[in-house]
């Protein structure tokens, strides 16, 4: 390997912790900055502040030796060649990025350069923040020869955040000096030479030493745009599937066909054409907002952009519709929610639908039991645990004596469910998925209602005697 760099990661979420276990995890020596006292106190202790697979034993493999963990940005900025600056961009009132976080930061490395440093933003940023960066930086009085900036989004998904980190379609760097070039792609080069790969500890994925992970160098504005830009190309395939599946749904079509016959176009490819809920999480919400903010700002109308929001937020009322015209009134009924991640394999409860529609639900009157396989916790401080609230142990307890359950997150547990235990526990068998995770068929065959999202609902199965037929049918 090419001699490690010491490197500094500011913020230690979803974004910075990974990529501070990940940069250790290549052999760099790391430090991760947080302000967050608590946080930092808890990785000290070997804690593990989010949910994310192959987090935990990295932690332990490299915690405290590769990787240290700090509330001291000015020594930690002092003693690193690279600074990453990983803090959240939350969306502004305007629909734009706020970038306080990135400021405080930049001020607060400005004030420990004594000399050169590259500083690279990890974080989503609209474009033309790199310059930002610089003028903060020449207002504090840092001098031009002593720092580059440089634009490296990430594209890690939560849930597979550490092997999208190390194995990576694409690493994109955006930078305008030799010097500071050559600084990342040492820091990447583990993976791009695929020296990474061939190491027996390696975490498995799909980069290899032959087919080692990739970089695109570019100017930083590109860099910035090309986050921007794929974040909205990915919100618009999953708007695209959620318009057609309620066009395919007044037509008596299944959008789980259709999807599959669109996918297996090799243009199109079928990742991202799940009719559902919608989107939500940290990032294409506020990405979408902040993209379509950047284009007004150059005087554009990016109306493509205003379609996919539209279409986004309508398909939680699509949902909402259903449950009405399933339940017909919802004051005083039990409902199951099944999920409260905003997807599967995280416990990331940020703009996640299924909150949205528990919001909804409780206002009209319902009482919710709600279970998500990593993310009770975090909801619970969202969603205070009340009499029309409350938190289950499973998802058969919280299906017990419900009018309906409700499938709000793609977790696998909830396509394993053993639908005669769920048959035999809730007071009436309806279910309303909102992520298409079973056949219509085969919720029939067990006796449920099944309502769905782009396809014929599946009201008359459970005429008569439904809880009945569906036992003796096992
Ligand atoms: N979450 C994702 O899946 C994802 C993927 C790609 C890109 N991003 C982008 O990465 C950025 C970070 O996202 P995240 O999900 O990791 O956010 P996060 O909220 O999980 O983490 C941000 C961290 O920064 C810390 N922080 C804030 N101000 C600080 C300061 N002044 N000094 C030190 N630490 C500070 C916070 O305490 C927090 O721990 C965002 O711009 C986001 O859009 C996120």
């Amino acid at each position: 390997m090419s001699k490690p760099v010491s490197i500094c990661v500011i913020g230690s979420g979803y974004v910075g912790l990974v990529a501070a276990v990940c940069f250790a995890e290549m052999g760099h020596e790391v430090i991760c900055v947080d302000n967050d006292e608590r946080k930092v106190k808890m990785l000290h202790q070997g804690g593990v502040p989010i949910y994310e697979q192959h987090l935990p034993e990295l932690l332990r493999k490299h915690g405290g030796r590769n990787v240290k963990f700090t509330t001291n940005l000015g020594e930690s900025v002092k003693n690193s060649e690279a600074i990453f600056i990983a803090v959240g961009t939350p969306q502004g009132d305007t629909g734009a990025a706020d970038l306080s976080f990135v400021e405080a930061v930049v001020s607060e490395i400005a004030n420990a350069i004594r000399e050169y440093k590259v500083i690279v933003e990890k974080s989503t940023v609209p474009v033309y923040t790199n310059e930002w960066i610089s003028r903060v930086l020449h207002r504090h009085g840092v001098a031009p020869n002593d720092f580059d900036i440089v634009s490296n989004p990430e594209f890690l998904r939560e849930g597979t955040a550490i092997s999208d980190f190390l194995h990576p379609d694409r690493i994109v760097v955006g930078v305008g000096t030799e010097r500071a070039s050559e600084l990342l792609c040492r820091i990447y080069a583990p993976l791009t030479d695929g020296s990474y790969y061939q190491r027996e500890d390696a975490l498995p994925g799909v980069c290899n030493p032959h087919k080692p992970a990739r970089i695109l160098l570019t100017s930083a504005q590109s860099a910035e745009i090309i986050k921007h830009a794929s974040n909205a190309f990915l919100a618009l395939k999953i708007s695209f599937i959620n318009a057609v599946a309620n066009l395919a749904e007044t037509v008596d079509a299944d959008i789980e066909e259709i999807a599959a016959g669109i996918g297996m176009d090799s243009r199109i490819g079928p990742k991202f054409l799940r009719a559902g809920l919608g989107y939500g999480g940290s990032c294409f919400p506020k990405d979408v907002a902040a993209f379509q903010w950047v284009a007004q700002q150059q005087g554009l109308k990016f109306q493509l952009l205003e379609e996919i929001r539209r279409i986004n937020d309508a398909q939680q009322d699509v949902y909402f519709n259903k449950i009405r015209s399933t339940l017909w009134t919802l004051r005083g009924k039990r409902v199951a929610a099944l999920g409260l991640a905003f997807k599967a394999d995280t416990d990331d409860i940020r703009e996640s639908p299924a909150i949205a529609v528990i919001r909804k639900l409780l206002e009209a009157g319902a009482c919710v039991t709600a279970y998500d396989p990593a993310a009770m916790e975090k909801a619970q401080q969202l969603l205070a645990p009340s009499e029309s609230m409350q938190y289950a142990a499973n998802l058969y307890e919280a299906s017990k004596d419900a009018d309906a359950v409700l499938i709000l997150t793609e977790w696998k547990e909830f396509a394993e469910i053993d639908l005669p235990r769920l048959n035999r526990a809730v007071k009436f068998p309806i279910v309303i998925d909102g992520r298409n995770l079973y056949h219509p068929d085969r919720m029939a065959e067990h006796g449920f209602t099944y309502v769905s999202i782009g396809r014929p609902g599946r009201y008359y199965a459970t005429q008569g005697k439904p809880k009945q037929a569906a036992l003796q049918a096992e």
